[in-house]
């Protein structure tokens, strides 16, 4: 039964993959809930800005690409494409208007209140959310993240030249050249859609190496590869300024150590150095709530914070900002207040970058392995195993790549497995559930894997930790 003293059980704020998910688990647990959202659609940055509508331009792209690369007719497929840039973003907002739909129908199906517009907190237990005023006894905190600013960079998607993410979904004509500002996940995923579609990528990555906090094998090869595809790369380099004239930009940049200033004019940059929580123009004063230096919101394992009552997931919590981790507070999250016990295990949390190939990871990196070992190098065995020697691979005609399988020597106990392969973001899902079993890296070589498929290449990288691969 609800307690009648407020209107709902829980208000959930934000309707990103954690806050929905969360909406949908408390409301399926027989609680009633409300879920408020400040966008006109469901779904958070995640279906509206993020991974769905970069995914429809990644897999729209990545035919183009194979069409003009010469991947198609090296297996005897001649085709000219052509672009149609609106029927391109036309299938991006299919999938995005699809899928926040189907959310407004889970909420139906479930019973989850939507409360349309900004949310603020007037007490622990009583948000405004636009004009109408609600109470809950548990609130959760689901609000996400948006694009970290750079300094002396002005970003305005509407002129289409200096652009964030969303803009660079939405560019209406491919760029001749353009600049992505950070080697990260979103500069390496749209940079390759719009070098796929014809621009002259070039990525300016402020440390000396791009995709930090991946394992350092990996990061090499993914840039060798990126390369290889004509994305080039200025690494150790940091933009100081930006001007814009009419249609072009002129950035200036400098060694990251200091040196002398470059400058580079080109037709479009894109902004893509992190994300920020939001955790501003929540209220969050009027409950006495402290955010970290990050501005995140701190929480303790069942996802409460530090004002009873009022709990936080997702991006605007400290961890991975992604959204099957955010997902996942949101179902153990319900599960606390319901009273029954939610589970995350933060150690595995897969992370994969949807480029062609995937590069994709889980557990420790090789170098996080050694320093869990006090330094000591001999205390794990790797192996790797490159996808050139994967009989589907190669016979796909996608031989970049490798599986890397890090345990620990004595036990055996798999750390981490890192790969990048054109399904990589598919095979980790086996990694992360090894992980979670506690698997050691002979169980992979002893579970038997389909042929051909590209999934083998791990079952060898594990058979190489035990010195014994079949194929190389
Ligand atoms: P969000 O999805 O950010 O949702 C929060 C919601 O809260 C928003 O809709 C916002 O409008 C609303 N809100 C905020 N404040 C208030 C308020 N005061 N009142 C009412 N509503 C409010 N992750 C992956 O795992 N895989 C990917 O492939 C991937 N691709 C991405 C691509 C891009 C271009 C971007 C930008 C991100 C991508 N991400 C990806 C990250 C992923 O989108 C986020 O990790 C995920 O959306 C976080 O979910 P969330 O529920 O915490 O927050
Ligand atoms: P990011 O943190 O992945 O990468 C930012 C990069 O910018 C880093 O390499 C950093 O060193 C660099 N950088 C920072 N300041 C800089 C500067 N001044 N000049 C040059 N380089 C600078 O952030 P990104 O790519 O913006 O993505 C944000 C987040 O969104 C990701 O961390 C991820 O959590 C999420 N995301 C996830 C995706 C996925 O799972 N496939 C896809 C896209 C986004």
């Amino acid at each position: 039964m609800p307690d009648q003293q407020y209107d709902y059980d829980v208000l959930v704020i934000g309707a990103g993959p954690g806050g929905y998910v969360a909406a949908i688990r408390a409301a399926q647990l027989g609680l009633k809930t409300a879920c408020a959202e400040s966008r006109e659609t469901l779904g958070g940055t995640c279906l509206n800005v993020g991974c769905i509508p970069s995914k429809a331009m990644l897999h729209a792209s990545e035919y183009f690409d194979a069409a003009t690369n010469g991947t198609m007719e090296h297996m005897g497929i001649e085709v000219t494409p052509k672009l149609n840039m609106d029927k391109l973003h036309g299938q991006r907002l299919d999938a995005v208007d699809g899928l926040t739909k189907g959310i407004e129908f889970l909420f139906k199906k479930n019973k989850v209140d939507w409360k349309k517009g900004h949310a603020t907190f007037q007490d622990a237990h009583t948000v405004k959310v636009g004009d109408e005023t609600v109470t809950a006894k548990e609130v959760v905190i689901a609000t996400g993240s948006s694009v970290t600013p750079l300094g002396g960079i002005e970003v305005d998607n509407s002129k289409h030249v200096v652009v964030d993410s969303t803009g660079a979904l939405e560019l209406p004509k491919v760029p001749k050249e353009m600049v992505v500002i950070g080697g990260g996940v979103i500069g390496l995923e749209l940079g390759s859609v719009w070098r796929r579609l014809g621009a002259k990528v070039t990525c300016i990555e402020f440390l000396d190496e791009i995709l930090p906090g991946m394992d350092a094998d990996i990061r090499k090869e993914s840039r060798k590869i990126f390369k290889k595809q004509g994305i080039e790369f200025k690494l150790g380099t940091k933009v100081t300024g930006c001007t814009v004239k009419g249609k072009k930009a002129t950035l200036t940049m400098e060694p990251s150590k200091g040196g002398d200033e470059e400058t580079m004019t080109v037709d479009c940059v894109l902004v893509s150095i992190g994300r920020i929580p939001n955790t501003n123009g929540l209220g969050l004063e009027n409950i006495g709530l402290e955010t970290n230096e990050r501005g995140q919101i701190e929480v303790d394992h069942e996802f409460r914070t530090a004002v009873d009552g009022v709990r936080a997931i997702g991006d605007c919590v400290p961890g991975p900002m992604l959204a099957h981790k955010a997902e996942d507070e949101g179902i153990a999250v319900a599960e606390w207040i319901a009273g029954e016990t939610g589970i995350v295990n933060h150690n595995v949390i897969p992370n994969v970058v949807y480029t062609l190939p995937e590069i994709a990871g889980v557990g420790l990196t090789e170098e996080q392995a050694i320093e869990k070992m006090g330094g000591d190098k001999k205390a794990i065995k790797t192996s790797k195993f490159p996808m050139m020697a994967n009989s589907r691979a190669k016979t796909n005609h996608e031989p970049d790549g490798l599986v890397k399988v890090i345990a620990e020597a004595e036990s055996d106990r798999v750390l981490g497995i890192w790969a990048i392969a054109s399904v990589a973001g598919t095979m980790i899902a086996e990694a992360a559930l090894a992980l979670e079993f506690g698997a050691t890296s002979e169980d992979i070589a002893y579970t038997c894997h389909a042929h051909p498929t590209h999934a083998e290449a791990l079952k060898e990288a594990a058979m190489g930790v035990q010195g014994k691969p079949i194929h190389i």
